[in-house]
């Protein structure tokens, strides 16, 4: 096999521009596309050699395809994604991996009875080399032991019409959830891939406060983490213009992201050794300014993903994101939501059956009908760069 075929299921908003952003790669093609939406297999009727379904069980039964890619609303890419591997197919199912932890699991569990099967989840913003190098600067000990962290990231302005764009968008029925759910689990899955998880959750949240909407559209949490660090995670799809702002106090100094610039104030002298052996009753540690530089993104966020997924399937080169880490974030994102709406500390781990309980209530009051599609304009993956 020299390109990996690639069936892609669900052809809306992300899997027309996976399209896209796979037409212009050489180690995959687009063998199948899949949407139950007829206008969507129209649009693509007359693409050369990509055959179209209108359903996932056809697809499977008639599809000539080496892998797939999950791109429908997120309650359906657990049971997608394990239909595709009892087909004998690789997967990269959107993010998040799932709606919350309990039905994530079963796609977690099922991954270790295929071992040669890639199976991965689109966190695109991992690929970004502003993302790479605060990971590196981390984990080679360069900042220290953590001490505090931020990260306002209230760019996620969507408007109303945004919201009505998908009958399925923003209820607990359709999505299960709102900027935790859609938006920021880039944010949720960089925050674990840089410290690991909290060990207890805060949070404050409002529900449609800025939209018309069920789900929460407004969420501070508080994070406590095993080593006493502390957390503070901002968010909203209601504010404009948004912050993106991550700061990161650690034993050797701070760091802030923000407007694409690493900033990084260097102590001379990591602060606990400061504080416990000064003889100055006001004085800090002597720092120093680093601009800190790297190299500027040459591909797309979600190009890197499927490039690299294809390569795993051709060359079994490690994947950026595989699909079970998925689940972490995913469980950082639950915490909030049920610490915001039960107004109570959680623990991690959660309880996720409490966390399913609560979603099935709240499914059972959802105020979701289902409307007719609005007319949709094509989006090149290009053009999302920051947006998602
Ligand atoms: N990685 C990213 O940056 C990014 C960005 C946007 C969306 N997403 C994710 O992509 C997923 C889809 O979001 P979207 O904005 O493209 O939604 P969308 O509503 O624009 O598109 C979803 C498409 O899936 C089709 N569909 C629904 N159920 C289906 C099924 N069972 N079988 C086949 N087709 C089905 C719909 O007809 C629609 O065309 C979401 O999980 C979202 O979180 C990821």
């Amino acid at each position: 096999m020299d390109k990996v075929k690639i069936a892609i299921i669900g052809v809306g908003t992300m899997g027309s521009a996976h399209v896209a952003t796979i037409d212009k790669l050489d180690n995959c093609v687009v063998s199948a596309l899949c949407d139950i939406n007829p206008d969507v297999r129209k649009k693509y009727a007359n693409r050369k050699d990509t055959a179209i379904f209108a359903s996932a069980d056809e697809l499977f039964a008639k599809g000539d395809f080496d892998a797939v890619i999950v791109a429908v609303p997120h309650y359906f890419h657990v049971p997608l994604a394990l239909q595709a591997l009892e087909h004998g197919k690789h997967v990269l199912t959107e993010k998040p991996i799932s709606v919350h932890k309990k039905l994530a699991r079963q796609l977690v569990e099922a991954i270790p009875k295929y071992p040669d099967l890639k199976v991965a989840a689109m966190f695109n913003q991992r690929t970004l080399n502003a993302h790479k190098k605060i990971k590196q600067l981390i984990d080679t000990g360069e900042l220290g032991e953590i001490r505090r962290i931020n990260w306002i990231i209230t760019t996620w302005f969507r408007s109303q019409y945004y919201y009505d764009s998908g009958d399925w968008r923003a209820s607990w029925r359709g999505e299960g959830g709102g900027v935790l759910l859609n938006q920021c689990p880039h944010q949720l899955d960089l925050m674990q891939w840089f410290f690991g998880l909290p060990k207890k959750v805060t949070a404050f949240l409002s529900l449609g406060k800025y939209h018309d909407i069920e789900v929460e559209d407004e969420v501070t949490a508080y994070l406590e983490y095993p080593n006493g660090a502390t957390g503070v995670f901002i968010t909203t799809t209601g504010e404009a213009p948004g912050t993106n702002r991550l700061e990161i106090c650690g034993e050797r100094g701070r760091l802030v992201y923000e407007n694409g610039k690493i900033g990084f104030l260097r102590n001379e002298i990591p602060t606990t050794e400061f504080r416990t052996t000064s003889k100055s009753q006001f004085g800090s540690p002597e720092k120093w300014e680093i601009n800190v530089p790297y190299k500027p993104d040459v591909k797309q966020q979600h190009m890197n993903v499927i490039e690299n997924f294809a390569n795993a399937i051709l060359k079994d080169v490690p994947l950026i994101a595989p699909a079970q880490e998925g689940i972490r974030g995913l469980e950082l994102g639950n915490a909030m939501l049920l610490s915001g709406l039960k107004h109570k500390t959680v623990e991690l781990p959660i309880d996720e059956e409490e966390f399913a309980v609560m979603l099935d209530e709240l499914v059972s009051k959802s105020r979701y009908v289902k409307k007719a599609p609005a007319e949709k304009k094509d989006v090149d993956a290009a053009s999302l760069a920051g947006s998602f």
